[in-house]
Parts: C-alpha cells; structure tokens; sequence
C-alpha cells in the first residue's frame, strides 16, 4: 500500500465514523438532512476526497472508488434508519400535541334577543295588522314641510319650541317625530287609509324619562265618517292587547297643531303601580303619547278633501310602552346595548 494510498484510507475512515456519529446525534429530521447534505451532497465532504483520488497511482484508483462507494452505501443505510426513526418521533410529539379530549365539555352556543324595542313594533304591527292597519315608513332627514309646515305648524309657531329639534341646515331636520308618515301617505295614497308606520326620531333632549334618539309609532285612519268614538275604541282596543286587562289607560284633554280635539293617552305606572314614584314624576301615571282628529289644515296641505274625508291619528313613544310592559325603571337603559339588559327578553 503506497503512501498516499494509505492517508486517503484513513481520510475516509475518519469520514464515515464521524458522518455516523453526526447522523446519530441529530435531534430533527431537517438537522439530519443538512448533514446529509454537508457529507453526500453535491460539493459535500465525498466529492471533495473524489478529487483526491487522482493524487494516487492508477492501480490503486479503482480499490479506492470502490471503497469510497461501500463507505457512501454504508451511510445512505445509517441515512435512512435514522430518518424513519427521527419521523417517527416527530409525527408522535405531533399527535400529542394535537390530540383532542372528546370528552371535554362543549361551548355553549350563543343566541341574540331581540331588542326589547323591536320586540314591542313587532307586536305593536300584529296587533294593528288586525285592525285593517298597512305599515308605512319615511325618511330620517325630513324637510321643515313635512315635520312641520305641513302638520299645521308654521315657522315661529311656539309648538315648534317643544319639539327640540337637531337641524341639519334651513330646511332639514332630524324628523322629531313620526307625524310626517302621515303626509307622506296622505301625498302617496288615495283614502280610504289605515296605516301605522314606526322609526326612530331625535330630539335635543335627555333625562331619566327623555331621550335624543328614541321610537315612536305612528297610526293614521282616514274614512269618510270619523269620530273621537272611533280614536277611544280603537286605541282602548290597542292598549288592552298591548298591556293586558290590568292596566288603566286615560285620555287627557289636550293641544297638537295637527290634531283637533287633541287628547294625550296615559298608562298607570309599572313601578309604583299609581302611588307616585320618581319615574311618573309622583303622578303614578306615564304617558305614552298623543292623539286626535285630524285637522282640516293637515288635509289641506295634503290636497284631500274635508269634511268629505275625516280622520284621527296617533303617535306613542315605543321606549315609553317598553317600560311600561316590561317594569324597566329607566329609559336610558335602551340604547346602552349592555348584553345584560338586553338578554332578559
Ligand atoms: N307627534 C306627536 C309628538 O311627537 C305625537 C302625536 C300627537 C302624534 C297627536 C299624533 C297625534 O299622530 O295625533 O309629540
């Protein structure tokens, strides 16, 4: 065995026993491959001690390659034991990582509620829808005519002053009730007409019983015979399916500049049952809102013939029936949107 020959032997020896012991050490199938890479590969430890090779005599040269390959086979086999154990373990610590307790209790499912707001129009509607009563909307934005003028209340009219009103430029506002549905549908519709149209409407206002952005509801008959026998019948009928038998309602002489004669309808109050308490102000009575017969004037802004056509109508805050329904103590309660508030109904 020449010199070299025998440098190169031991060279390869050295190679293979520390390729084996780097193979054993790695921890990842990734650490195990880069060192694959680093000893097999391309320009890796073996292609390097190949280009010895030409540094011995040519005899020696096919001994040499052969040993060369035994040694690469010899590792390719050390290569892949390692590897499947190395998967192995990996795909075990996976598993455990991954692994579901079928046993675990479930999540509850959430379910909304409605808003007790929403829960009162929509019954508000079933009960009128009953009557003969069409829902009717309108806009949020309404000209000064319709929230105004054309209810009989002109510019510098003191009833503008109780209605508080946020403006959105001269001839804009903020709808501070829903009396302008009934224009919109007189405008629309020929009579006969019974239609309830409902929504929110803003006013510059806030207490325990106020607030600046609250619903009302908006009811409007129109026939060819209508009397104030007809308003009390049909809102004592509304009332009754509404609240129930036990509650008092009573009407309360009255002004609004669209109605004539007006009446205001109060309820007997939830909380202190009549005795007086801070909601009803000591009065043990809520009011929920107005109503009348139609004035002539309204019918005239409207283009329909009086006394031809007569008719009443009706507005009621929601929030205000809410409370009253359902014993809530104060009415900012309504848009807080607070989960505990609003997953009681
Ligand atoms: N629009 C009135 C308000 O917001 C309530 C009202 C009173 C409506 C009398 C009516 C009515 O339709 O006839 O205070």
């Amino acid at each position: 065995m020449t010199n070299s020959e025998n440098v190169l032997n031991e060279k390869l020896k050295k190679i293979e026993s520390e390729a084996l012991a780097k193979f054993q050490a790695c921890q990842t199938s990734k650490d195990l491959y880069d060192s694959k890479v680093y000893f097999l590969g391309k320009s890796g430890v073996f292609t390097e001690i190949m280009k010895e090779m030409s540094t011995l005599p040519k005899e020696q040269k096919p001994l040499f390659g052969k040993a060369v390959n035994e040694v690469k086979q010899a590792l390719e086999v050390a290569y892949s034991q390692v590897e499947v154990a190395l998967k192995r373990a990996e795909a075990e610590s996976r598993m455990d990582d991954e692994k579901i307790d079928l046993t675990l209790p479930g999540f509850d499912e959430v379910t909304g509620h409605q808003h007790p707001v929403t829960l009162v129009i929509h019954e508000i509607f079933s009960i009128m829808e009953r009557l003969g009563y069409a829902v009717r909307q309108g806009p949020l934005i309404e000209k000064d005519y319709y929230n105004f003028e054309a209810l009989n209340i002109p510019a510098d009219h003191p009833a503008r002053d109780m209605q508080d009103t946020f403006f959105i430029d001269k001839t804009h506002v903020l709808r501070t009730h829903t009396s302008p549905i009934q224009i919109h549908s007189l405008e629309g519709e020929r009579p006969p007409l019974r239609i309830i149209g409902t929504g929110a409407v803003f006013r510059c206002d806030s207490d325990i019983s106020h607030l600046p952005h609250f619903h009302q509801i908006e009811g409007m008959c129109v026939d060819q015979k209508v009397s104030m026998a007809d308003l009390k019948g049909t809102i004592s009928f509304f009332v009754r399916e509404f609240f129930g038998t036990g509650l008092k309602t009573r009407f309360r002489p009255s002004f609004f500049p669209f109605t004539e004669p007006s009446a205001e309808v109060d309820c007997t109050c939830p909380i202190c049952k009549g005795k007086g308490c801070s909601l009803c102000k000591q009065s043990g009575w809520i009011e929920i809102g107005g109503c009348g017969l139609i004035n002539p004037k309204v019918f005239e802004h409207a283009n329909v013939k009086y006394p031809e056509w007569q008719g009443f109508a009706f507005g009621f805050g929601i929030e205000r029936m809410a409370i009253i329904k359902y014993g809530i103590d104060d009415i900012r309660l309504f848009p807080e949107n607070d989960l505990r508030f609003l997953s009681q109904f």
